[in-house]
């Protein structure tokens, strides 16, 4: 509805033709930077006019300074339309159907509802990936977010997830400014796939040229003199928007145009923000009084708004019927209970229809009277015409420009601000769905403290109940952060944070203000433990990291004495020995805690969640009473939340079982614990299930295609930092068994060398195994022995031996290598003295085989291949192959130290083993022993699949050459010569019809 035209774009060839080449090269990400008005969305409009129509799918969304609950709005408002681009419903990705309720408008366009599930992390992830799969879905698409600086945290991770890995036909495209303070606006996760176009397209202000081509355009004349232009240019600092108000501001006609005195006259020496201040000042002066009032309007209002609003907002106070004042909506009466009475104390999420308060019989705007309604319309349409407002899309009108709205809001006088943010108040809680953001925004800038706090805690609750974490999450954290917030309201705000941070979104900022809180002293005791206890939990679950997560949980429970369910959930929390630097006597002792305080109180639920942590504390522990506790678990129980706390119970069981070796019993544990799980939407359960199974699967030897399905969990473990070890874990001892060290140090340090003290114990101790093994493999006997020593430290001081399956023989081993046989052998004391009379078969198993290496290094030969042999055995029947085997070639080294002639077979024997699961490097070292003897070991010929005709070796090779690996590194880790290296990387060439080593991809 613009009367005045935009002038033609200026300048931005470069960065046109860039934003072009981007977005018609998908997979692309592109950031357009540059500060306001510099011409960020004019550049977008340009590039998509200038791509084929029709080609592709142009889909756009925008973030606003303010908003109501709607979560991934910007996202979801760009996903409207594309009913007609989508293939027939059944053809689409199941996960798809998560969107319906996101996305009414294309409801039978889409799949059917899932399950809802149980965690908001699980639930997030779902739709992240479903938003992915529709944009797939789409076809070749640009999707374009509009000012990036107002999103919400959760729009942002939104949009980092899909930068992560868009699409193959997609291209992002998002506006931003820019204030060289924070970071990039996709953060640090912000990793581009390899073959995903990415670009920052940074935009500068125009040059004085650009500024006489832009004024010339407005002012449809060539001649300005030079001495207008570098005054403009000097005066706009460039920036096209100010250019654009200056230049409209100006006397319509000559002499002002040609006289750079003129210019002079008509702005402030001043910077941009008030030169662009006096500019809309010289525009409003144009306007009738009735205009000017609209305009003003639509500045108090700050968000586009229909015809009513502004009409009721501009309204002269003076003007408008007593009716409309003396019934505003923020009288007392007019609200329900106070969200920040006693009841706020309540569940931290109530139903918006609560807080409903519509319907109260307010008498609308539109009983002001025919008067300054019918001059109200006509200001609007004149503003309109003039240019100053824009029709927005739905009928709503607004600035063309944040900085325009600013300019203008700025100049309105203090009273008379305040009296139209009362107005605004009145009509928009007059509305049918009041919006709360932005009642609680007026009222702010009203003055009206208690409506503030009422209408910002409303809005807070109401964006929870609608998902919209991230919102809820601003919009405390704002007013928490204003100092005009009374201490007495500090309390329950933060608490109510504390709660929605405890749902696992947009923790980051809330874990920083919680700690900020805390250090001051306005919470009652009682608050103040609960909101330190959610703060422990999220630091330990959110965020991965319990060194700064369980202190916070001990304070809180320092706090908690009066608040007896709240701390038996702390206090079993705390009890779980896989976690921190206690021994395990002081996890014993928290475990009675939490189940004293349990006794006292009639809580189902609770019972059964500590009841969970103690039936998980036995089983890991190697308890023999272990199975008798878990037998006590009420699997049948009718209420949903016991039979979640079951199914926790039953997911971890897995864990704790598969730790100690008891495989047959924690895939039973398994299997019930996924039924639970999914019968009772507990996602997290069992995504720790999935993730503990690939650990199993590992240790009893189903390695085939193991790699590939511990890679792709590990790629939907972004949430869930603290599961994802797991994974890491195993792929650091797959990449081990095959003599990829680099690999294999990085995944062990994910898994938790990063910061041992942190992570989770089993898990870290069987990586610390893994790399003394990988530094003895490479002989590196210095940093193995120190390696084992700090794990056996922590070990010892935790007091759970029975974990130590996958360190114990290695560090044994380690120590003898480096001439501490007293170490080892005070080791092998400790360890057996430790495990003795514990249901544990993987440690009595690993017992046998550290056995075996002490003595092996003492050089008594007979005793270490016995040894050996019953460690072969135990490991058979556990089944875990792969330590079977390993415990075969000790029993094959004392063997032919013996001088025995059997030892031939038992490294044949263990070869074969290796070379099935997969173990190539160890596989490699026993053939090259069994080469040393002057044993011929002929190589299966052939690979399982693919690869054409290659041998195992030069599949073997093959591997290793596309991994990087030079051919002096090959040979180390198969144990060959370079000479016979290059011999089969020749072959390998020839027989892939390649010509460079670069060209050799990985044999599946
Ligand atoms: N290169 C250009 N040529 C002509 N006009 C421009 C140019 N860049 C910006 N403008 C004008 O300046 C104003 C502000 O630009 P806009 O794209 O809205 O800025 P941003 O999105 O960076 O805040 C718009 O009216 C736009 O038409
Ligand atoms: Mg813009």
């Amino acid at each position: 509805m613009s009367i005045v035209p935009p002038p033609p774009l200026v300048g931005r060839a470069t960065e046109l033709r860039t934003l072009i080449d981007a977005v018609t090269r998908p997979p692309a990400v592109v950031l357009v930077e540059g500060e306001a008005g510099i011409g960020k969305t004019r550049l977008v409009r340009a590039a998509l006019d200038r791509l084929p129509s029709g080609d592709r799918a142009v889909l756009l969304g925008y973030c606003h300074q303010i908003r109501e609950p709607f979560p991934y709005g910007p996202v979801f408002e760009a996903l409207r339309d594309i009913r007609g681009r989508l293939p027939a419903a059944h053809r689409l990705n199941p996960v798809i159907g998560a969107l319906r309720d996101h996305l009414p408008e294309l409801d039978g366009a889409l799949p059917p509802s899932p399950q809802p599930l149980d965690d908001p992390r699980a639930e997030r992830h779902r739709v992240f990936r479903a938003i992915r799969a529709l944009l797939a879905a789409v076809g070749p698409a640009v999707l374009v977010v509009e000012d990036l600086h107002w999103a919400d945290d959760g729009t942002l991770d939104l949009l980092r997830f899909l930068a992560g890995q868009p699409p193959q036909g997609l291209a992002v495209v998002a506006t931003c400014r820019r204030d060289g303070v924070t970071g990039p606006p996709l953060g640090r996760a912000y990793r581009h796939q390899p073959d995903t176009t990415s670009v920052v397209v940074r935009l500068t202000p125009l040059d004085a040229s650009g500024v006489a081509s832009l004024a010339g355009a407005l002012l449809e004349r060539s001649d300005l003199s030079p001495g207008f232009v570098t005054r403009l240019h000097e005066r706009t600092a460039g920036i096209p928007f100010v250019v654009e108000e200056l230049v409209r501001s100006l006397p319509a006609s000559p002499p002002g145009t040609d006289d750079p005195d003129a210019l002079d006259r008509a702005v402030d020496r001043a910077g941009v923000p008030l030169l662009l201040r006096e500019a809309m000042a010289e525009r409003m002066a144009g306007l009738s009084p009735a205009a000017a009032a609209a305009v003003r309007a639509a500045a108090v209002l700050r968000l586009p708004a229909d015809e009513r609003l502004i009409t009721a907002v501009g309204a002269d106070p003076a003007a408008l019927s007593s009716a409309v004042l003396s019934s505003s909506a923020f009288g007392p009466s007019a609200l329900g209970p106070s969200a920040l009475g006693p009841s706020a104390l309540g569940p931290a999420v109530v139903s918006p229809a609560a807080l409903d308060p519509a319907g109260q019989g307010l008498a609308g705007p539109d009983s002001t009277g025919p008067g300054p309604v019918a001059s109200g319309a006509a200001g609007l349409a004149e503003a309109l015409r003039a240019g100053v407002l824009h029709e927005h899309p739905g009928g709503r009108y607004g600035f063309r420009h944040a900085l325009a709205q600013q300019a203008v809001y700025d100049a309105i006088p203090g009273p008379e601000r305040r009296a139209a943010h009362v107005r605004a108040m009145a009509a928009l809680a007059a509305t049918d769905a009041p919006p709360l953001v932005q009642l609680a925004f007026h009222a702010r800038q009203a003055g009206d403290t208690d409506a503030w706090v009422r209408h910002g805690a409303a809005a807070a609750q109401q964006a929870a109940a609608l998902g919209d974490t991230a919102l809820a999450v601003e919009v405390v954290e704002g007013m928490l952060d204003d100092p005009d917030l009374p201490v007495r309201n500090r309390g329950p705000l933060v608490l109510m944070l504390s709660r929605f941070a405890a749902t696992g979104l947009s923790h980051q900022r809330v874990v920083r203000l919680l700690r900020q809180v805390l250090r001051g002293d306005f919470l009652s005791r009682g608050v103040r433990g609960e909101v330190r206890l959610n703060l422990g939990v999220v630091l330990s679950n959110q965020a991965g990291d319990a060194a700064a997560g369980r202190p916070e949980i001990m304070a809180a429970l320092a706090e908690l004495t009066d608040r007896p369910t709240l701390a038996a959930r702390g206090w079993a929390s705390m009890a779980m020995p896989e976690w921190g630097a206690e021994s395990l006597a002081e996890h014993a002792e928290w475990m009675a805690r939490a189940e004293a305080l349990v006794a006292t109180a009639d809580n189902p639920e609770l019972s059964a969640a500590v009841l969970a942590n103690r039936a998980s504390f036995e089983m890991t522990t190697g308890s023999p009473g272990a199975f008798d506790v878990a037998a006590r678990l009420p699997a049948d129980d009718p209420r949903t939340g016991v039979r979640r706390e079951v199914a926790r119970a039953y997911c971890n069981l897995h864990d704790s079982a598969t730790t100690v070796g008891l495989y047959a019993a924690a895939e039973r544990f398994g299997r019930e614990g996924r039924r639970l799980a999914l019968e009772t939407g507990a996602q997290y359960p069992a995504f720790l299930l999935d993730a503990s199974t690939i650990r199993r699967e590992w240790l009893t030897g189903r390695w085939d295609g193991l790699r590939d399905r511990a890679a792709s969990l590990g790629e939907s473990a972004t949430e869930t930092p603290l599961v994802a070890v797991d994974l890491w874990l195993v792929l650091g001892l797959l990449a081990l068994a095959t003599g990829e060290w680099e690999e294999a140090v990085r995944q062990f340090h994910r898994a938790g060398l990063d910061a041992p003290e942190a992570r989770n114990v089993p898990v870290v101790t069987a990586a610390a195994g893994g790399l003394v093994d990988l530094h003895l493999a490479r002989g590196a006997v210095n940093e193995a022995a120190a390696e084992a020593e700090a794990a056996v430290a922590r070990l010892r001081r935790k007091g759970v031996w029975v974990w130590g399956a996958g360190l114990v023989p290695p560090a044994v081993a380690a120590f003898a290598r480096v001439g501490r046989m007293e170490t080892a052998a005070e080791l092998v004391d400790e360890y057996a003295a430790g495990i003795a009379g514990r249901v544990a078969p993987a440690a009595h198993a690993a017992l046998d085989a550290a056995q075996g290496a002490l003595a092996a290094a003492r050089l008594r030969h007979a005793d270490a291949a016995a040894f050996f042999a019953r460690a072969r055995e135990a490991y058979a029947a556990l089944p875990q192959p792969y330590a079977a085997a390993r415990a075969a070639e000790g029993e094959a080294g004392a063997r032919l130290a013996l001088g025995d002639r059997a030892a031939a077979t038992g490294f044949r024997e263990a070869a074969e083993t290796y070379g099935m699961l997969g173990a190539t490097h160890d596989a490699a070292r026993c053939r090259r022993v069994l080469r040393d003897i002057g044993v011929d070991v002929p190589l299966p010929r052939g690979g399982r699949r693919g690869a054409g005709t290659l041998s195992q070796r030069e599949r073997e090779v093959a591997r290793l050459v596309a991994l990087g690996r030079t051919n002096r590194e090959i040979a180390d880790v198969l144990f060959l010569s370079t000479r016979t290296v290059e011999t089969h990387v020749a072959t390998v060439l020839r027989k892939l019809g390649v010509r460079s080593r670069t060209q050799i991809a990985p044999p599946a």
